[in-house]
């Protein structure tokens, strides 16, 4: 019971057709639906529900909300109470307020972002369908990314002040949402502050992230790829349609992911996200990163961060 995944994130983007042509083109996903307001709704090849992005056009890039499925609709009720009882207002959105979509329970994090809750979207079957499959469909476009896989949240933190989002967000999805810590980055002296997690509800190192920095925001949604022959290939379909790169292949120390960061035409970090990390497990050990070694942790090869890592979000 309780949230399986990460559902849908729901991006503000400046130029629709760029960005339309962005996720079709380079990540490889199909739009299924467009609504009366203009907002475009995709999913990837793999998925088998009716979208996982919406694009809402905007004058600004960023995030709306992210949203995660709950395997049952009375888990929406239950976590509504837990959530109330632990301080944080909630609002149950009715059935039809996206589209294709059941009643969805709508808050804020401590840091601000909005997360929804839902437990029913739409089915219409991946690309390859159900009953004897292929392991890939024959239209595959870019990329072809399998699915939306997880959301990294810029958290406010700031020592001086006492502000520490990421540690505030990490102890109420732990508490109410049943989120497990997989790995944290600890900073400060006696590496007391808690300025990174990552956590699960799949069995894959995360399906949520925070990461302390001077203001709230996004940092990226990543969509999943299988192996580093297809992230070598995505990076080759980003050099052909000039989409520009933040950090070329590599991996992360955190997670072990195989890893190319790059931007919508809006300013939208996206990641294609390669590799299954380790089996994630609520009884397995929480990894923990110190400050001396945060550069290894991001990017294991070279050790050292790179400053757009950390300073651009939208
Ligand atoms: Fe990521």
């Amino acid at each position: 019971m309780g949230i399986m995944r990460i559902g849908h994130a729901s991006i503000r983007v400046m130029d629709m057709a760029t960005a339309v042509k962005h996720y079709e083109n380079v990540l490889g996903m199909k739009k299924t639906m467009q609504d009366k307001d203009g907002n475009v709704y995709l999913k990837c090849w793999d998925e088998w529900d009716k979208y996982s992005l919406i694009l809402t056009p905007s004058d600004q890039a960023g995030l709306n909300h992210v949203a995660y499925k709950v395997e049952h609709d009375s888990d929406l009720d239950a976590l509504q109470k837990r959530i109330e009882a632990y301080g944080i207002k909630t609002e149950m959105l009715p059935e039809g307020t996206l589209p294709s979509t059941g009643r969805m329970l709508k808050f804020k994090l401590p840091s601000t972002h909005e997360m929804r809750l839902y437990a029913m979207k739409e089915c219409v079957g991946t690309d390859v369908g159900s009953v004897n499959p292929d392991p890939w469909p024959d239209d595959l476009k870019g990329a072809g990314v399998h699915w939306l896989d997880h959301c990294l949240l810029m958290c406010e933190l700031n020592p001086e002040t006492g502000v520490n989002k990421v540690a505030e967000n990490t102890k109420f999805v732990m508490e109410c949402l049943d989120f497990h810590l997989a790995e944290q980055v600890m900073v400060g002296p006696g590496n007391a502050i808690q300025a990174a997690t990552w956590l699960f509800r799949t069995t894959t190192p995360h399906d949520i992230a925070f990461v302390g920095g001077p203001r709230n925001g996004l940092h990226h949604i990543a969509f999943f790829l299988d192996s580093w022959n297809d992230l070598l290939k995505a990076a080759d379909v980003m050099a052909k349609t000039k989409t520009k790169i933040d950090v070329s292949p590599t991996r992360h120390g955190i997670t072990r992911g195989e890893t190319i960061y790059f931007f919508d035409p809006s300013g939208n970090r996206n990641e294609t996200f390669a590799g299954l990390g380790y089996l994630a497990q609520p009884d397995r050990p929480v990894i923990t990163w110190t400050e001396d070694h945060l550069g290894s942790g991001i990017f294991y090869h070279t050790g050292e961060l790179v400053p757009s890592f950390t300073e651009v979000y939208t």
